[in-house]
């Protein structure tokens, strides 16, 4: 039998460096700053996809001709609908003031029991399951903002893209071109982004052969903490305290770094240079501001970003503009990363489906830095 105490062959803090199998989806190069979906760089799909186009690559591997986008689109627009049941849930089972990605983790879960395919395992099931939550996820989180707040819930279109139905359903009216374009965009950029902790996390609930809403409900939980997709609340919270407050942008960054503390926003585990996303929200930042006469978020957010840059070499990352940017579209800080998780959820799925294409177990090894060869005392002489 094996040595299960022994040290593992290998050891990186947080895995921080290792490789933990192989993908065809997302290629980072931390160093360049560069970023593909499938081989297509990120500036290229932001500015010349929209998000049902990529949702489409992530999952097949290529980019869809027009008549296998019509079909995907009317796909997700007809999945749009979610089960009363759930929503009767979130009206009288979900206290207003719970945590929305707390709120969206259990209605997601809870999904599992009104998908009659939940339990099927067949690659063409298990595509059609990531079509329907991808489709579901928006109306889900459209109608806990609404709820709260005592309004009626608004049904889905099912028409448009994904950005445009998720907008009227929050707001209860169409929106504008521009606030769809800017949606759209924002969900492109956050589709994808290679072995992060949430995918990884999917991953490695998909690699017991647990069901796809087992995965998600455990990526939901990881793409919660203000290490990963948490973070874009924390910048906001920190840009609307500083205006509050009137501490400089600078002063709040050095105070932050005397006090050895992080600044939400800023670092990334693979990026040593400006993750190249940042580059676009900053873009969507500059003419959305502009267009609303509200320069102050990017002002603020440029300080603080080449404050933390000469002194400790560390630049922006998705969280830190896309805060910003979903603060002058108006929406409520704390969906930004329920946000975040609608889109992605198609590079989770697009991962279970590669993972469950040639599954292997994911179970790692623990260097062990215990004690051994203790032996039990009995109770009455413990002290
Ligand atoms: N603010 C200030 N200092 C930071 C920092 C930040 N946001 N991110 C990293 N650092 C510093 C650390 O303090 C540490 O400095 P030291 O070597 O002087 O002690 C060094 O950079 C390495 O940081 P560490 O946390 O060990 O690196 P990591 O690879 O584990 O961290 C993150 C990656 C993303 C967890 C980290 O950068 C972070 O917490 N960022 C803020 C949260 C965030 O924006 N998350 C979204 C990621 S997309």
């Amino acid at each position: 039998m094996a040595d299960l105490s022994a040290p593992a062959p290998t050891f990186a803090r947080g895995l921080a460096g290792v490789t933990a199998l192989e993908s065809s989806i997302c290629f980072i190069d931390g160093e360049k700053g560069e970023l593909l979906y499938r081989g297509y760089d990120i500036d290229d799909l932001a500015r010349n996809t929209t998000f049902e186009e990529v949702a489409y690559l992530l999952w097949k591997g290529a980019l869809p001709t027009q008549a296998e986008l019509d079909d995907l689109t009317a796909q997700l627009q007809a999945e749009r609908t979610v089960p009363p049941d759930l929503l009767d849930h979130l009206r009288h089972h979900t206290p207003a003031d719970a945590e929305p990605m707390a709120a969206m983790r259990t209605a997601l879960s809870m999904l599992a029991a009104y998908d009659a395919e939940s339990e099927d395992m067949s690659p063409e099931a298990n595509y059609r399951k990531s079509i329907r939550l991808t489709a579901k996820l928006p109306t889900l989180v459209a109608a806990f903002d609404r709820i709260r707040k005592g309004k009626e819930v608004v049904a889905p279109l099912q028409e448009g893209s994904t950005a445009y139905d998720f907008l009227y359903m929050l707001n209860g009216e169409r929106p504008g071109p521009a606030a769809e374009e800017i949606m759209d965009a924002a969900l492109v950029l956050h589709a994808e982004h290679s072995l992060n902790a949430s995918t990884f996390t999917a991953r490695v609930i998909g690699s017991t052969l647990a069901d796809i809403y087992s995965a998600i409900t455990g990526a939901m939980g990881a793409l919660k903490g203000p290490l990963h997709g948490g973070a874009n609340i924390e910048v906001m919270e920190t840009l609307l305290a500083l205006d509050a407050s009137g501490e400089t942008a600078q002063a709040y960054v050095e105070r932050k770094l005397a006090a050895k503390e992080k600044i939400m926003g800023i670092g990334h585990r693979v990026y040593k240079t400006l993750d190249p996303r940042a580059t676009i929200l900053r873009e969507l930042l500059r003419g959305l501001s502009e267009e609303k006469g509200e320069m102050k978020w990017l002002e603020m957010s440029d300080t603080i970003r080449t404050t933390v840059k000469e002194r400790k070499g560390l630049d922006a990352n998705v969280d830190f503009y896309s805060a910003s940017v979903y603060y002058l579209l108006g929406i409520e800080t704390d969906l930004y990363t329920p946000i975040f998780a609608i889109s992605r959820m198609t590079g989770w799925t697009a991962h279970l489906l590669e993972q469950w294409s040639d599954n292997a177990l994911i179970r790692p090894r623990a260097q062990y830095t215990g004690p051994r060869g203790l032996t039990v005392t009995p109770l009455a002489e413990r002290g």
